[in-house]
Order: C-alpha cells, then sequence, then structure tokens
C-alpha cells in the first residue's frame, strides 16, 4: 500500500513535532512546508537522520513556497496529492498577547494557504490549527474553496486534554479514565461541560455529590483548562504549547486516514447545528474516511445554552471582521 503523504504547512514547532509523530507512528509521509524554505528542508533532512536511530524509513521532504502573490506555487515542499494538510502557518502568541490579537496576520496567512490547497491539494482532509482557531478555520475554508465537511480545526482534542490532566491529578486516577466534552470557541470563553465528563464511566458529578472534589475544584479546573494555553505562553516567554497540539492534530488526521470514526471535540463548520449558519465552533464530531461525517447535537441546558451562545458570540465577532478584509 502506498503511504499518504502529510502535507504540514508552517515547518515550525507544531509542524516539527508533527513530522515526528507522523514517522514514529506510521502515518504517512511528512512534506513540511514554509515561508523559510530553509527550516522545512532542515527539519526533514534532522528527522530523516534522527529515523536511523528511531528505527523507521519514512521518507521526509521539506522545502519553501514562493511568495503569496505568485499563487502560492510550490517550489520545493511539494504538496500535490497530499492525503492530509495540516495547517500551523502563521504566528503564535507571545506573553501578553490573547489568540486574537493575531488576527490579522493569519488571516492573510489563511488567504495564502488556502490558495496552495485549491491548487495543489484539493482533495485532502485539512485540519488547521492556526490562531485565532475558529475564525482561521473559517477564513481557511473560504479561501480553499474546499468542502467544508473536509476542513477542520482542531482546539477541543487539546482543551480536553488539558482538562483530563488536571482532573485525574486532583482524583489521583490515570488521566487516559477520565473522558470530557468541551464546546465553544478556542478562546477563553470555551464551554467545559461538567455533565459530560466522567471518570472510569462515573459521571463527574458523582465525585462532586460524594465529596471526592468540591465544585469549587471543578470550578478551579475548569478555569485552569480555559487558561492552559496562556499558562504555557507565560513558562515559555517566547511561543505557545507545541508537542500537545501536535499530538491533538495528529490523532485527528489519524481518525480519517485509517477511518476510526473516532468521536472527537473540534471546530466544525455548522449549517444548521446547534441553529448555527456557516460558522466554525467547537461541537463533538464524529471524524472518518468522509472527513467530519457528523456533528454531534448535545441536550444542552439552559446555563450550558447561553455560555455557548456567548462564545459562539466571540467566534461570530473575529469572523465578521475577517469579512472586511475578504
Ligand atoms: P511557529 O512560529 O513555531 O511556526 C509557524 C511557522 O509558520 C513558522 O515557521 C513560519 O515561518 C511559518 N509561516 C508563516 N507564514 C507562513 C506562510 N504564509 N506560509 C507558510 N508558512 C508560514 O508556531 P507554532 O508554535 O508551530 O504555532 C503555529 C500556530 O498554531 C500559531 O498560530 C499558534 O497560535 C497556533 N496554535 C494553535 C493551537 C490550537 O489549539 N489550535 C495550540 C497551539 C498553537
Ligand atoms: C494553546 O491553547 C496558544 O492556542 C494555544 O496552547
Amino acid at each position: 500500500m502506498t503511504a499518504s503523504k502529510i502535507a504540514l504547512i508552517g515547518a515550525g514547532q507544531i509542524g516539527g513535532s508533527l513530522a515526528l509523530l507522523s514517522a514514529l507512528r506510521g502515518l504517512g509521509n511528512p512534506v513540511l512546508v514554509d515561508l523559510q524554505g530553509g527550516v522545512a528542508a532542515g527539519k526533514a533532512l534532522d528527522l530523516a537522520q534522527a529515523g536511523n536511530i528511531l528505527g523507521y524509513d519514512t521518507p521526509l521532504a521539506g522545502g519553501g513556497l514562493t511568495p503569496p502573490e505568485s499563487e502560492g506555487e510550490v517550489r520545493e515542499g511539494n504538496i500535490e496529492g497530499a492525503a492530509v494538510a495540516i495547517v500551523t502557518a502563521g504566528v503564535p502568541r507571545r506573553p501578553g498577547m490573547s489568540r486574537d490579537d493575531l488576527l490579522e496576520t493569519n488571516f492573510r496567512v489563511m488567504q495564502s494557504v488556502g490558495k496552495l490547497l485549491r491548487t495543489q491539494a484539493p482533495d485532502a482532509f485539512v485540519i488547521c490549527v492556526t490562531n485565532p482557531l475558529d475564525a482561521m478555520v473559517w477564513a481557511l475554508q473560504q479561501a480553499s474553496g474546499l468542502p467544508p465537511q473536509k476542513v477542520v480545526g482542531m482546539a477541543g482534542v487539546l482543551d480536553t486534554a488539558r482538562l483530563k490532566l488536571f482532573l485525574g491529578q486532583a482524583l489521583g486516577v490515570s488521566p487516559q479514565d477520565v473522558s470530557a466534552q468541551l464546546l465553544g470557541g478556542h478562546g477563553d470563553a470555551m464551554v467545559p461541560l461538567l455533565r459530560y465528563t466522567s471518570v472510569g464511566g462515573i459521571p463527574l458529578e458523582e465525585f462532586v455529590a460524594t465529596g471526592k472534589i468540591s465544585q469549587e475544584q471543578v470550578e478551579a479546573i475548569f478555569q485552569r483548562t480555559r487558561d492552559g494555553g496562556a499558562e504555557i505562553v507565560k513558562l515559555l516567554q517566547s511561543g505557545s504549547a507545541f508537542y500537545a497540539p501536535a499530538a491533538a492534530a495528529a490523532t485527528m488526521a489519524r481518525s480519517y486516514l485509517l477511518d476510526e470514526k473516532r468521536l472527537l471535540p473540534a471546530a466544525a463548520h455548522l449549517a444548521g447545528a446547534y441553529g448555527y449558519q456557516d460558522l466554525y465552533a467547537g461541537v463533538p464530531v464524529v471524524i472518518g474516511a468522509g472527513g467530519v461525517e457528523r456533528v454531534i447535537e448535545l441536550q444542552l441546558n439552559e446555563a450550558e445554552q447561553a455560555e455557548f451562545a456567548a462564545s459562539v458570540a466571540g467566534v461570530e465577532k473575529l469572523i465578521e471582521t475577517c469579512k472586511q478584509w475578504l
């Protein structure tokens, strides 16, 4: 069987980590592409050399792009025919910046990457990672013209991984046994859902009711999850999280490539679901060979609905701002 080509557009911290994960896990053959062609080519060569030590012989390629004004033509990093494209191109957060501060710069990057995907990889399943996530995945779908179910944003897998880690630590159980759902935009107003969180199949609410964890502790963990990106930005001082974001995007890519039909939280195109039209927001979805095959609609109570609406309103505002630049 021919290995799938995995286009990694953006060869920075997340792109490089994704290339390593793709090779180690046998996901496919990574092609790194970046405005800084030397960085993409250098990482590809370095990772190919690592294969000799780590025991993979995955072909790795990397290179640059011509500037966006020349139609995004690929010079070296050839993504033509890619089965999956993971987009991390753009600028990350620096201390004191919110995800939304990246809006205009990264919107313009999505315009050029969208053009590249349309011409070079129109059949790819596209996973956008670039922030501010929900507005950028919307912009990328618009610019690429690819079917909305083939363009998805990565955030919920990362945010729930943080939530599961913090809850597992607080309860003294493996985070592997924590299951959680989280809705809305990948921002300060994201909505962790107490009613849809369980530990080893036992509702978290039962742990609260029996005093194993207090409501205040749960609220503090939800808040730490909302602040999870900023916590790492503050520690790193020069960029944002990359190992967990790469692992999250690789999980989504695998579900598509192997038709695993994982039910994962992701920024999906809403066309009527939850009462929204033509926008992207974090909801539970099923990812399989068809891309985002289903959006799962949860029965939200009044408070959850209000929080979700507030979070989506933030995303809508960013999308409206982007529309001015079209
Ligand atoms: P990075 O700065 O290490 O890498 C970004 C790369 O994009 C750079 O190598 C840069 O040269 C390249 N680039 C910029 N413009 C480009 C263009 N037009 N075409 C091709 N390449 C271009 O950043 P990192 O840490 O890899 O993060 C990437 C993005 O992911 C950021 O926007 C960050 O905020 C976002 N992020 C999103 C998360 C999520 O949950 N959705 C989590 C963590 C980061
Ligand atoms: C994160 O959540 C900054 O969005 C990035 O780590």
